[in-house]
């Protein structure tokens, strides 16, 4: 996408047809894409196909969140979620992260593959024997994926971590088996893997065949997004951006050592991540649970992401494991991921993780710099408010005239939203009454 086309100005007031026909102007995809999002377009021989006792379909709304500036890239980032203000405030926040915007390192896409042996009697030299047959391994691992090789994936390394020498399972190892997956996710690939590597595996560690799983703290596959605000950019009307500013680094000192805020910390940068992940057909499962034992590797539960004051505004880091896929999963069946995949052109896994990053410390500026200031009420509020006009029937300009005044009178009910809409919309049906 060209340079400053994610950056569009009051996109949250239009109604959906016109945001569709606002992103259809900014991309390639034809408008029949859309349909994918249509309320009712999962079909119920595919949703039987995808799970188990299917009676149904749930929908949930699908967004779009924009001002995102990614490696010098433009993206548009889909966002599936039921909390209210996770989309804005990923917008808000990619809008005061501009015009720098956003920059990633993202590793190689490398999981890990655990085969558990048991029953060992010398846990010590079944450990040497298989760091020297590592090699041999690894060949017959790579027989195995000769497609992954061709892509530039598949096994590159294999290492042994002794567990237990004794206890009620014996002498107990487990061999990683470390698999570039390439735009893969990897679970099934790397499943397949170990089931066939362990029985080999186990006999040359004279013990049992355990487990045969990958494992979902995927530290070799990470996002490093890193942005910089300045100063001008957290200034509003009730706050001077230094004192902003150093509001949000006390916010990120209180994660860094308080376990109990660190996880409502990350919980509001997986609010961005996983909106990502969902929109996007990912496990996000699978990367929720490696987050956190990701943030808790040091013994220590920590912040995935962190602020720090420089000279004029603040530095912040995330660090985190993001497996994701373009190829393969729930991807080839369900055409509203593969709409949100074309949305945000993310063709191959790395800039997928690239965009799921930045969203994540997106949401987390929003949420610190809403905290720090004047609480995260007043935003939900406002935005409960603009639902609540919606749903007692106002549409265009009247929604915000409803909205503005029960946040006015802080009288934000379904039935206060009834009385105000119906009052204000009488002179209109008068004035469009021919
Ligand atoms: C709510 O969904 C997320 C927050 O609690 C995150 C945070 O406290 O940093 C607002």
């Amino acid at each position: 996408m060209s340079s400053s086309s994610s950056r569009i100005s009051g996109f949250f007031r239009l109604p959906p047809a016109e945001r569709r026909r606002r992103l259809l102007a900014l991309t390639t995809l034809s408008a029949e894409r859309f349909t994918a999002v249509d309320p009712g377009a999962l079909p119920l021989d595919v949703a039987d196909g995808m799970i188990e006792n299917v009676v149904g379909v749930y929908a949930l709304p699908f967004a779009v969140a924009v001002n995102f500036t990614i490696d010098g890239d433009d993206a548009l980032v889909p966002m599936v979620v039921e909390e209210a203000s996770i989309v804005a405030a990923a917008s808000n926040a990619a809008r005061m992260a501009r015009p720098g915007g956003f920059h990633t390192v993202v590793s190689a896409p490398v999981m890990i593959g655990q085969i558990q042996v048991t029953d060992i009697d010398d846990v010590d030299a079944a450990a040497d024997v298989l760091r020297a047959r590592a090699e041999e391994l690894l060949g017959d691992a790579r027989r195995l994926m000769p497609r992954l090789a061709e892509r530039g994936g598949g096994p590159i390394a294999l290492d042994v971590r002794p567990l237990a020498r004794s206890g009620p399972d014996g002498g107990m190892l487990v061999v990683h088996l470390h698999v570039d997956c390439r735009d893969a996710m990897g679970a099934n690939l790397i499943n397949t893997l170990c089931e066939a590597l362990a029985t080999r595996i186990a006999d040359l560690a004279e013990g049992r065949p355990g487990l045969r799983i990958l494992s979902n703290l995927t530290d070799g596959r990470t996002v490093t997004v890193r942005c910089t605000i300045d100063d001008a950019r957290l200034t509003d009307e009730i706050a001077a951006g230094p004192a902003v500013r150093a509001a949000i680094a006390a916010a990120s000192r209180f994660a860094e050592l308080d376990p109990y805020r660190a996880a409502t910390h990350n919980k509001g940068i997986m609010n961005g991540v996983d909106a990502v992940l969902v929109a996007t057909g990912q496990d996000w499962r699978a990367v929720e649970a490696g987050a956190h034992a990701f943030a808790a590797r040091s013994g220590a539960y920590r912040p995935l992401a962190v602020w720090h004051e420089r000279s004029g505004g603040l530095d912040g880091e995330l660090v985190m494991p993001l497996a994701v896929g373009t190829v393969g999963g729930a991807l080839h069946v369900h055409p509203g991921a593969r709409l949100a995949l074309d949305l945000a052109g993310a063709h191959a896994a790395d800039r997928l993780a690239a965009i799921a990053g930045a969203a994540g410390l997106a949401t987390n500026l929003a949420a610190l710099r809403a905290l720090a200031t004047e609480g995260i009420q007043r935003g939900h509020m406002a935005l409960h408010a603009r639902g609540l006009a919606r749903a007692a029937g106002a549409t265009g300009e009247l929604i915000d005239r409803v909205a503005d005044e029960l946040a006015a009178t802080g009288d934000i009910k379904a039935d206060r939203a009834r009385e105000v809409f119906a009052r204000l919309c009488s002179p209109y049906m008068v004035k469009n009454t021919p």
